[in-house]
């Protein structure tokens, strides 16, 4: 019998309206002209890396091509298992115009940690980086200008079978997009409210929460809508087994400013295998100590956050991550009531760590980490 979509009611969804991502792009000329930040994740470039994987042939077919949607066959195993890895990392204008990567060898390498856990075939870091600069070099106009922008890369890669049986696929893909992106909060600004409930975990040991995974992210959408009904705007994750230790916030690390004899102490928690290892979180730990700031990776409770605010001891909590930056807590919300997050002032820790990390992502001070990639 032929197909027919004769007899699909009428939802009003617009199935195959692939005009919609190309709408969505605002051009170079329109941002130069100041157009409204863009929603995160919609001001998408013109062009894309396509690549793809074959046990015959290993990585091939590596090509820059417009950007337009991919044709994909139904019975693609990742649209139903899940086997599918993802990166984020920003591209930067140094102050002689010159586009730079940050860090992004290090993403390569997290790409390679969250491949290998599902069972997909390695991307060598030096051809990551080399697809992430091909891309900004023939989108270098997107990269934008203005301090407050920057472009983000999405690199992807999932199992391109189509076939449903339950086991890694033969064949993968690899594709890069970029978006030009100023604010992940949109138009918040300033500290953010968050929900600590223990109905949902974000991640358990064992588990994928070490690793950028799509399948970290969806689970938590009930959790946030849970967060909204408190007049939150995100969720600060306990740990799975006790519910009582603080691991993330929405899809960030998180820091705390504590004194501890007479001085300031930043505070996370350890990696013990449920956290992602964020470059951002690894970058603030580095820059810390040249700022002379002393840090600690130790576990930190939600009642020990709630007490050692009211004594004086945590004086700021602020997350972290490749897109929101540094963004300060304002207030934590339980099924007990709430606190605030931090002694009420303005974070000064959280700015001036922000301000160094934005100085080394901006290439206006030395890069004596090697940070810096440069795209000419
Ligand atoms: C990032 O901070 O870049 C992230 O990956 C968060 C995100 C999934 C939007």
């Amino acid at each position: 019998m032929a197909p027919t979509t004769s007899t699909m009611p009428a939802t009003g969804i617009r199935w195959a309206d692939h005009s919609l991502a190309l709408a969505q792009r605002a051009t170079p000329a329109e941002r130069r002209a100041g157009t409204a930040a863009p929603a995160f994740g919609t001001a998408l470039t013109e062009h894309m890396i396509s690549a793809r994987w074959s046990p015959e042939h290993g990585w091939h077919a590596t090509e820059i091509v417009p950007y337009r949607p991919l044709r994909l066959d139904p019975a693609t195993v990742a649209l139903h298992y899940g086997q599918s890895v993802f990166e984020g990392l920003k591209a930067f204008r140094r102050p002689d115009g010159v586009p730079v990567l940050f860090r992004a060898a290090d993403h390569g390498r997290r790409f390679q940690r969250s491949a290998a856990r599902l069972a997909m075939p390695a991307l060598a870091v030096d051809d990551f980086v080399a697809a992430l600069s091909a891309l900004v070099r023939t989108d270098e106009a997107w990269v934008p200008y203005e301090e407050a922008r920057s472009l983000y890369l999405r690199p992807l890669m999932f199992a391109a079978d189509a076939s449903l049986a339950l086991r890694p696929a033969a064949t993968y893909r690899f594709l890069v997009v970029a978006f030009v992106t100023e604010s992940f909060f949109g138009s918040t600004a300033g500290p953010v409210s968050v929900w600590a409930g223990r109905d949902y975990i974000r991640a358990a040991p064992g588990g994928t929460g070490d690793i950028k995974y799509g399948g970290n992210y969806a689970p938590t959408y009930l959790a946030q809508q849970q967060a909204a009904e408190h007049d939150c705007q995100q969720v600060v994750w306990l740990d799975a087994t006790e519910r009582r230790w603080v691991e993330e916030m929405g899809g960030m690390n998180i820091f705390f400013v504590r004194r501890e004899g007479g001085r300031d102490v930043l505070t996370t928690p350890p990696l013990t295998g449920t956290l992602l290892p964020g470059v951002t979180r690894e970058s603030i730990l580095t820059l810390s100590a040249g700022l002379g700031l002393p840090c600690a990776e130790r576990p930190v409770s939600l009642s020990q956050w709630r007490d050692e605010v009211a004594s004086g001891v945590i004086t700021e909590a602020f997350a972290c991550g490749t897109a929101a930056v540094l963004t300060p807590i304002g207030r934590v919300v339980t099924e007990d009531g709430g606190f605030d997050a931090g002694a009420g002032e303005p974070g000064k820790v959280c700015g001036r760590l922000r301000d160094a990390l934005v100085a080394v992502q901006r290439g206006v001070v030395p890069d004596p980490y090697g940070w810096r990639t440069a795209v000419r």
